[in-house]
């Protein structure tokens, strides 16, 4: 038959895939998502550094491409994102005499970003990963040490929000981050969300990154991550993922995709959906980080010339035994 993971998942939630434009005009990759997912995440084509890449310019090109693509197949998109430390243009940070910016040019320049890039999708882009990754993982500050954070302290944060919210009162406002299954990050993440609500600024959801592996974070991690956030009345995406076969410290370990390795990842994706589906009550969206294991972002990452394998797909866009655990329930 013709199913996909969106049509198997139909009564549960959008199934969605993080996309270049390049892809959608692949014929096999743009067959297969097409197929398979009813949601975009642009990868790359909305991050700062790639839509606003001088204060007086936007590249609209490719996240135009993405959300054509999206509107004339009848795709939902997410947009990623608006706030963020890493790809942030240069000029952002520094004033025209080349001093680091003032906290009121800061917040100057992200208001006219996010009613530029919010206000252009208005109505065709359904949720905004807001703010991507402000909490720390260790030290003693839980925020993270970002130019944000330096020169703003956490007023960007409040304030992201309450710009996207007036430049699409209609869009869903997340708060984005990995790491939350970890008691002490899950902690700082809960709090800065309770502050936020406390105060009115308008968080609708929160996005789990989820970007696993093979053993971590444990099943019961996870499913208190989701309880946590949702007991604040957040909905809960899962928004990027994927599953390494490697453990995250090994960084030495290339051994590849063993047998033992596919059938631990083949019950895993099982047992994870299981989860997924088990909470579809808070649950609006699950979302892979790339199309197949050729696309995924950590072939080369954090160990250069390293292959990895943590997607439903292979590098022939066949599905995989963990592709068949998601699918049969
Ligand atoms: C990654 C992209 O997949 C790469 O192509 C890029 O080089 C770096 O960013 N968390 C996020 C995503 O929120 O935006 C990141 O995407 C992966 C980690």
């Amino acid at each position: 038959d013709n199913k996909g993971l969106k049509d198997v998942y139909k009564d549960y939630f959008p199934i969605g895939v993080a996309v270049t434009p390049a892809q959608l005009r692949d014929p096999a990759q743009q067959a297969l998502i097409l197929r398979q997912f009813n949601s975009l995440t642009p990868e790359n084509a909305m991050k700062m550094a790639a839509i606003h890449p001088q204060e007086d310019r936007y590249n609209w090109q490719d996240a135009d491409a993405i959300v054509d693509f999206a509107q004339l197949h009848h795709l939902r998109v997410r947009g990623h994102n608006l706030c963020w430390h890493q790809q942030v243009p240069a000029w952002m940070f520094y004033d025209k005499a080349g001093n680091l910016a003032t906290k009121e040019i800061l917040l100057s320049r992200l208001k006219a970003h996010i009613y530029a890039v919010v206000g252009r999708y208005k109505g065709k882009i359904y949720a905004w990963d807001v703010i991507n990754e402000a909490v720390a993982d260790g030290g003693d500050q839980p925020l993270r040490n970002s130019p944000w954070y330096q020169i703003c302290g956490e007023d960007y944060i409040f304030k992201a929000f309450q710009y996207a919210h007036e430049a699409d009162p209609n869009a869903v406002l997340f708060y984005n981050e990995y790491g939350t299954e970890s008691p002490k990050k899950r902690d700082r993440v809960y709090q800065l969300l309770k502050k936020m609500i406390a105060a009115g600024v308008p968080v609708n959801a929160i996005g789990l990154q989820s970007h696993w592996s093979l053993t971590n974070p444990a099943d019961d991690e996870i499913k208190t991550s989701i309880k946590l956030y949702s007991s604040l009345g957040l909905k809960v995406q899962i928004t990027e993922l994927d599953m390494s076969v490697y453990a995250n410290e090994d960084k030495a370990d290339s051994t590849g995709y063993t047998p033992q390795r596919e059938s631990q990842q083949t019950q895993r994706y099982g047992q994870m959906f299981n989860i997924f589906r088990a909470n579809r009550s808070v649950i609006t969206g699950v979302t892979f980080w790339n199309l197949s294991d050729k696309h995924s972002w950590l072939n080369n990452f954090p160990v250069r010339g390293r292959k990895n394998y943590p997607l439903l797909f292979d590098r022939n866009l066949q599905p995989k035994k963990a592709y068949w655990s998601v699918v049969n329930f």
